[in-house]
């Protein structure tokens, strides 16, 4: 037991792996979860089954065999003294944007006399493991929220107990669902709080704190969860983590989802009504670690925003600075069901219809979702069609940097295949695109790596620019490169092949906007060479299509 804490969660993962075998290594692929509820936990011990631990006014914690999973959640603790944690609610609002005040839910005049107003929505934010309330995350995404509007704004300090060992805080997190979960029934009971108006927004382990929090209060309007933790959670039942019975609405944006085994923080397991995977939910785009060891985040005593600095945790704080952009900003963050990223890539998934969400803070008024007024709230947002929609991934792709929202071009290429070509060319594509409004230029439609263009078919590829055009694409210059893979002779092209690429059309449309998507109905347009059937585009060379096809 200790040598296994000393390791850490890592550790700890990998000992059990050991001890259970070979067999069993891929249950720790990315779709474990799907299979976990079948795997049978047979221990002949497992400390601390059917304890359980009381805290005052708070109630009490049990551990039951539920909360033991083999590979998922080998080890169960209980919590560190409510002391110790010292959990603490810091109310900012309008009034007080940067003195915060310490409302404590057993202390009534410290509610009286602060700036909290139950008819205003409020806002509680929730850190994770190895943070604190002092991380500038938090202070960035309070003003961002205070600036947006009149709301309660209360940041929850559990720093007492985020701090290494994981195992300890996991289980701490649970003592803190239940401090929050007493802050709101207080004001709920003695100022007239509405749970219908709270929103808790929770990072990594915080996430799951929110939904502790949110089971023990009837009707909490809504949870969203930044990246939430893997480790202990993912595969696990519903009372274990945060779910969507937690709140009326929970919307998830994943950003870490790798295996833990490849220190990935977040889950990869749909857990929301509404799940966000932008750029896959894995790998975050900027936050390729160029060189050195994978250090596990476990062993980074600075904290996270340390963490994030040095790239251990840049995935895993990617999802809060999503969110904190999507409060105020412009762009919408438009995320599309479909099966896979590599789907929605190839400009699969690119119409609303196929179902379409927006990310971040305003995810509540994505389309699918009911707005109705009911007696008690005024504003209840309920999943419509939730059973059919529950695991289903919204995918999009975001930038490295602010502005992290970019807009969506979807750019279908259709290929000649007239005599002399080669049946397939490899190599790089860029586009300036000309609308009404403004230009692109030099859009890369090969971000990644070289393509492989069959001649006489089409390729279509999803790319993103910070400026939206908006309006009618009227003109097209396309450049082409030839690849020349030294290590693949079959794509050498020396004075014996064409490297030339035929192209037919181009159809450029701009992703579709969820609400009053009107104003791109009639955006998708199609371009083609004047007076020619295609154009020969010679390798480093160019070529341009105008609006005005023949028909
Ligand atoms: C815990 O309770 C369950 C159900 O009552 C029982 O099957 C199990 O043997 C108990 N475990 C221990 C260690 O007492
Ligand atoms: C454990 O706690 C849960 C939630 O409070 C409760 O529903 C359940 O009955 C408890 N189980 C035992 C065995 O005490
Ligand atoms: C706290 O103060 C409010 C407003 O003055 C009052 O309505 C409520 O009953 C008080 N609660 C307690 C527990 O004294
Ligand atoms: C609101 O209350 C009225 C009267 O009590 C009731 O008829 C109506 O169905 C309620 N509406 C909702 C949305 O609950």
């Amino acid at each position: 037991m200790i040598g296994i804490a000393r390791l850490g969660i890592i550790g700890a993962i990998v000992a059990w792996t050991a001890l259970v075998g070979p067999s069993s290594a891929g249950i720790l692929d990315q779709f474990s979860w799907a299979r976990a509820d079948r795997i049978e936990v047979n221990l002949p011990w497992l400390p601390f089954e059917n304890e359980s631990r009381c805290y005052d006014e708070l109630g009490c914690l049990n551990i039951t065999r539920s909360w033991y999973h083999l590979i998922h959640r080998p080890i169960n603790i209980f919590p560190l003294p409510r002391s110790v944690i010292n959990t603490r609610f810091i109310l900012y609002t309008k009034k007080n944007p940067s003195e915060g005040q310490i409302l404590n839910p057993n202390v009534n005049k410290t509610i009286v006399k602060s700036n909290f107003f139950a008819e205003r929505p409020t806002k509680i934010i929730i850190h994770g493991f190895i943070d604190t309330p002092f991380s500038n995350w938090v202070s960035e995404m309070k003003d961002e929220l205070v600036k947006h509007g009149d709301y309660n704004v209360v940041v929850v300090d559990w720093a007492g107990g985020s701090l290494p060992l994981y195992t300890q805080a996991t289980a701490n997190t649970r003592l803190v669902g239940l401090e929050v979960a007493h802050f709101l029934l207080q004001l709920q009971k003695y100022h007239g709080l509405n749970p219908g108006d709270i929103h808790i927004i929770g990072h990594s382990l915080g996430a799951h704190t929110a939904g502790y929090a949110a089971e023990k209060v009837e009707g909490v309007g809504r949870i969203t969860g930044l990246d939430p933790a893997e480790p202990y959670f993912q595969g696990m039942g519903n009372h274990v983590r945060l779910d969507p019975s937690d709140a009326n609405f929970v919307d998830i944006i994943h950003t870490d989802g790798k295996s833990i085994l490849l220190l990935g923080y977040g889950m990869s397991q749909p857990v929301g009504h509404l799940d966000f995977y932008p750029n896959d939910g894995k790998e975050q785009p900027g936050c390729e670690l160029a060189a050195g060891p994978l250090i596990p985040l476990t062993l980074v005593r600075q904290g996270l925003e340390e963490a994030s600095r040095v790239l251990v945790a840049c995935n895993h704080v990617r999802a809060i600075k999503l969110f904190v952009d999507s409060i105020n900003g412009k762009c919408p963050y438009i995320g599309h069901q479909c099966p896979s990223y590599q789907h929605f890539l190839d400009g699969k998934c690119f119409n609303c219809a196929h179902g379409c969400a927006i990310m971040g803070f305003h995810a509540d008024s994505s389309p699918g979702l009911i707005t109705h007024k009911s007696n008690q709230s005024e504003n209840e947002v309920t999943p419509s069609n939730t059973k059919e929609n529950l695991g289903a991934k919204y995918f999009m792709t975001t930038g490295k940097d602010y502005p992290y929202c970019q807009r969506h071009y979807r750019i279908v290429i259709n290929l000649a295949h007239p005599k002399g070509a080669e049946s397939w060319v490899q190599g790089f594509l860029k586009a300036s695109l000309h609308s009404d409004r403004g230009v692109i230029r030099g859009l890369d439609l090969t971000p990644n790596n070289y393509v492989r263009l069959e001649h006489g078919t089409t390729h279509t590829t999803v790319v993103t620019h910070p400026v939206d055009l908006g309006g009618k694409i009227r003109k097209v210059e396309l450049s082409w490169e030839y690849d020349m893979n030294v290590l693949e002779p079959r794509s050498l092209c020396l004075f014996w092949c064409n490297d030339h690429l035929y192209v037919k059309s181009i159809t450029v449309d701009e992703m579709e906007l969820p609400t009053r998507g009107k104003r791109n109905i009639d955006f998708k347009n199609k371009l083609c060479t004047p007076k020619r059937d295609f154009a020969e585009i010679p390798n480093r060379g160019s070529a341009n299509f105008y609006d005005r096809c023949a028909l």
